[in-house]
């Protein structure tokens, strides 16, 4: 009887595997990046890491947007030494500091003579209620007003160069976001998993609303679920989720298949009029219920504008 459940488990475990397999999107486009430069920040491990991997060997310019200089540079050397495209530089950024993003983009914007990807996938999850010296949410910032400054910052940059593109790494997680106190995004929801949520949600909701604002430029851009993706993301969960994440990892995406949508909404041609959307599988899908209200993410926009510290000469939008 034992063996028999146990047979029946293990079948059903692989058929859902290759059920996983079969349905991962898989990025088709031939597009040659020679020329082009793309950024992407938290590029040293996981989804980021494929991600840069896979433009460099477009032979694009690539610019890693990393945390840590050590392991910056040895991504570095790892891209190099799998693609032969020594045109990848280090800069570094900690999401964590409006400062550090200022400076980020002063550099590149003062330095680069374009920009035609820029993918926000820097993220993180845990970490409960720790704050930044900026006085946020460390997961809001990393995930949300970091990456809304440093867009921001870098807008006339992707405007020079025609056609650019902003993919932001969201995650299915904001489809569980039904209501959003817009004057609390920075109080902590007690439980860390909800605290992720918002800061996805939020991203989302910055996706459409930029899509709006750029709809006079030629600057696309689109927002992403990678999938369940087996990357370091989960090293700060602990106690149930941990349990449930580690029950799952066998179902989980590589990297490399957890890179896919982000790299198909940065280079496959003819997605243009899609700006705005959300995309799984390499698949536009249908926005998520709660992302929808539009007078939510035009308030939304204003309130980050206030809390990131944005000037108004710097709102070029
Ligand atoms: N894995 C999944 O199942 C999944 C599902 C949905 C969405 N996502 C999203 O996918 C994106 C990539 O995550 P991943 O799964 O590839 O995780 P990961 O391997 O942990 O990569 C995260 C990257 O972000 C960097 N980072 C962390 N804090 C930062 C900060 N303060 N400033 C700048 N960079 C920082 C990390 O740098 P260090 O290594 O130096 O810390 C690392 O390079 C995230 O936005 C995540 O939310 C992932
Ligand atoms: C940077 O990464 C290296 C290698 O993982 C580690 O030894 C070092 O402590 C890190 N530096 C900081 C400032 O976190
Ligand atoms: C970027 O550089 C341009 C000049 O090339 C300058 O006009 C603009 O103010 C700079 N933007 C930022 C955010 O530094
Ligand atoms: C990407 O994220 C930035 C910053 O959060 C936001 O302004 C922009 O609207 C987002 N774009 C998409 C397509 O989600």
């Amino acid at each position: 009887m034992i063996v028999l459940i146990f047979v029946l488990l293990f079948t059903v475990c692989v058929a859902t595997k290759i059920y996983f397999k079969l349905i991962t999107g898989w990025c088709k486009s031939q597009t040659c990046l020679k020329g082009k430069t793309a950024l992407v920040t938290g590029p040293t491990s996981g989804i980021g890491y494929h991600t840069a991997l896979d433009f460099a060997k477009r032979g694009a310019r690539v610019i890693l947007g990393c945390l840590n200089q050590t392991e910056g540079e040895w991504t570095r050397s790892r891209i190099i030494g799998e693609t032969g495209n020594e045109n990848v530089e280090v800069k570094l950024i900690d999401l964590n500091s409006f400062d550090s993003i200022r400076a980020f983009a002063k550099e590149i914007n003062d330095t680069e003579e374009r920009l035609d990807i820029l993918v926000n996938n820097a993220g993180v999850i845990g970490f409960g209620n720790r704050r930044t010296k900026d006085d946020c949410l460390y997961v809001m910032q990393v995930n949300y007003f970091g990456p809304f400054l440093l867009t921001h910052l870098l807008i006339e940059l992707l405007k020079k160069s025609k056609g650019s593109r902003i993919v932001n790494v969201s995650s299915l997680v904001a489809a569980t976001v039904y209501d959003l106190d817009l004057t609390k995004l920075n109080t902590y929801p007690g439980l860390d998993h909800k605290l992720y949520a918002r800061s996805k949600f939020c991203v989302q909701l910055f996706t459409i609303e930029l899509a709006k604002k750029l709809r006079s430029t030629d600057i696309t851009t689109y927002s992403v679920h990678p999938g369940i993706v087996r990357t370091n993301l989960f090293e700060n969960v602990y106690g149930l989720g941990k349990i449930i994440i580690l029950l799952g990892l066998f179902f989980f995406k590589t990297s490399e298949e957890g890179a896919q949508t982000t790299i198909h909404c940065a280079v496959c041609k003819g997605i243009e009029k899609l700006s705005g959307e959300h995309f799984v599988d390499c698949n536009k899908v249908s926005p998520y219920k709660s992302t929808t209200n539009l007078e939510l993410s035009r308030k939304l926009w204003k309130v980050t504008t206030e809390i990131v510290q944005l000037k108004s000469e710097e709102i070029r939008l």
